[in-house]
């Protein structure tokens, strides 16, 4: 034991790198054998490992075993091909090794003078978001830790560039297929939950403008201030995207903040379908995208990008006479400014590294692969009897369900998703739209390739036709 143990020396720093880098290789090379989900028993195991504050060490070998081989593999496979659940990430291994960059050198990127072209590094590549999404000249943004942030974020600038002080009679709108994380940021940003209206979708699952335009009509009359509407940019549960450029019309006539969730789906901006699906994306006041699902980043980035820069250093910018100045012109940045955030990790780099080592084509055809990949899967979907695809890809989700006469439909679906889960392949995850449960493909990963589909169709063949056996 050295004198300083918290400071290791040149071959300390090697050991602890090298030691964890040879499981790490071992775990990435393997996942596409690893099951796409283990946590039978994972939450029992969980309740094993309470333990009080440790007062000596252990030895890193034991340390590393036990996270490779205890902890880790006991959970969803979410870095693995087969992972088709929820909205995947994936986690390009080129961002891991940002990480391990930004936290070991260890700047402060919170303000701008502390790190100015780091800080730079950053705001390029909020600025490259701005490019994807079609913002133009005096747009901005911030990175942040996930969607659900970036939305709160956004609405609190929307309150208070709206509404001003007095916002207790602001009403926000959004469609029954928006992801929660709105709704939660509302009420975190102060709004009573009566004050945030729900509108029905269409059949597609968009929401209704009809309905929408009513709300707004119906909210006025009875005295409240309609100010914020979210369209969504690629719903959860069925990848549908809302009809955006009538929303921003909508938005514009009914002089309301215009917010786009395109936590899932607005990378899909880089393709020539994403671009001719989100078309108005870019009147929108704000989008929020996380390159923690499209852009293939591990968990833990998110961005909110602002039509009007400003809005976010009015309602966010805050001095105080220990901190050093913050920047004066519209060029340099203080992030500080920018969120609620002071302190923070130099999130940026996991993006700007594998943006400037392979330029963005790459991405763009990853996203084109799985666009192709859920319209491949919803024609082989449409093939096999007695399955119904509820919602044909907008995206890169399909979502649909099996119908047997007389049997359960919920029922039979979970049953379904079981036995497909069961094999280990791949792992579907389940929604409930319109009052029914349906099954959905969601195809992000980058590790997600043509074969891992066609298992997931053998799979679903199979376990479609045990049923209908049974
Ligand atoms: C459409 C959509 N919006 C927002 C969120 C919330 O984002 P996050 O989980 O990054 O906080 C999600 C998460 O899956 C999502 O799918």
């Amino acid at each position: 034991m050295t004198a300083y143990p918290l400071e290791p020396d040149a071959a300390g720093m090697h050991r602890l790198v090298d030691e964890a880098m040879r499981r790490i290789v071992a775990h990435i090379e393997s996942l596409p054998s690893q099951p796409a989900s283990n946590v039978e028993g994972a939450t029992d195991f969980a309740r094993t490992l309470i333990e009080p504050l440790p007062r000596e060490g252990v030895a890193y070998d034991r340390l590393l075993d036990f996270l490779f081989d205890e902890a880790i593999p006991r959970s969803f496979n979410a870095a693995g091909p087969g992972y088709l659940a929820f909205i995947p990430g994936g986690g390009i291994f080129h961002a891991a090794v940002a990480d391990l960059i930004a936290d070991a050198v260890n700047r402060y990127v919170g303000v701008c003078a502390a790190a100015p072209a780091l800080v730079q590094l950053e705001t390029n590549v909020v600025r490259w978001f701005c490019e994807i999404v079609g913002y133009g000249e005096g747009s901005g943004g911030v990175l942040t830790s996930g969607g659900s942030l970036a939305n709160l974020t956004a609405i609190i600038a929307a309150r208070s560039s709206v509404l001003g002080n007095d916002f207790s009679g602001g009403t926000l709108y959004c469609g029954d297929q928006t992801h929660h994380a709105f709704q939660k940021a509302a009420i975190l940003a102060g709004f009573p939950a009566a004050n945030i209206r729900e509108i029905p979708s269409d059949a597609m699952f968009r929401v209704r403008l009809d309905l929408l335009a009513d709300a707004i009509v119906q909210d006025r009359a009875n005295g409240y201030t309609p100010f914020m509407l979210c369209g969504s940019a690629g719903t959860t549960a069925t990848g549908a995207v809302d009809d955006l450029a009538a929303l921003g019309r909508l938005a514009r006539q009914e002089s309301v903040w215009f917010h786009v969730d395109g936590a899932y789906g607005a990378f899909f901006m880089l393709t020539e379908r994403g671009r001719a699906a989100m078309e108005g994306i870019s009147e929108a006041d704000s989008i929020i995208l996380d390159p923690h699902k499209t852009l293939f980043l591990p968990f833990g980035t998110g961005a909110l990008l602002v039509r009007d820069a400003t809005v976010l250093r009015s309602t966010y910018s805050m001095h105080a006479d220990y901190l050093p100045g913050f920047q004066q012109g519209d060029e340099l940045i203080d992030f500080c400014e920018l969120s609620p955030e002071l302190s923070r990790d130099f999130r940026g780099l996991r993006v700007w590294l594998p943006l400037k080592l392979f330029g963005i084509e790459p991405f763009r055809q990853q996203l084109d692969e799985k666009l192709d990949l859920a319209a491949w899967a919803a024609a082989e979907l449409h093939t096999i009897e007695g399955i119904e695809v509820d919602a044909e890809p907008q995206l890169s989700i399909v979502a649909f369900r099996l119908v047997k006469p007389g049997a359960d439909p919920d029922a039979l679906n979970r049953d379904l998703i079981a036995r497909i889960n069961a094999r280990q392949r791949v792992m579907l995850t389940g929604a409930v739209v319109d009052g029914r449960f349906v099954i959905r493909i969601c195809v992000v990963s980058h590790r997600t390739h043509r074969e891992r589909m066609e298992m997931c169709m053998e799979d679903i063949r199979a376990a479609v036709s045990e049923l209908r056996t049974a």
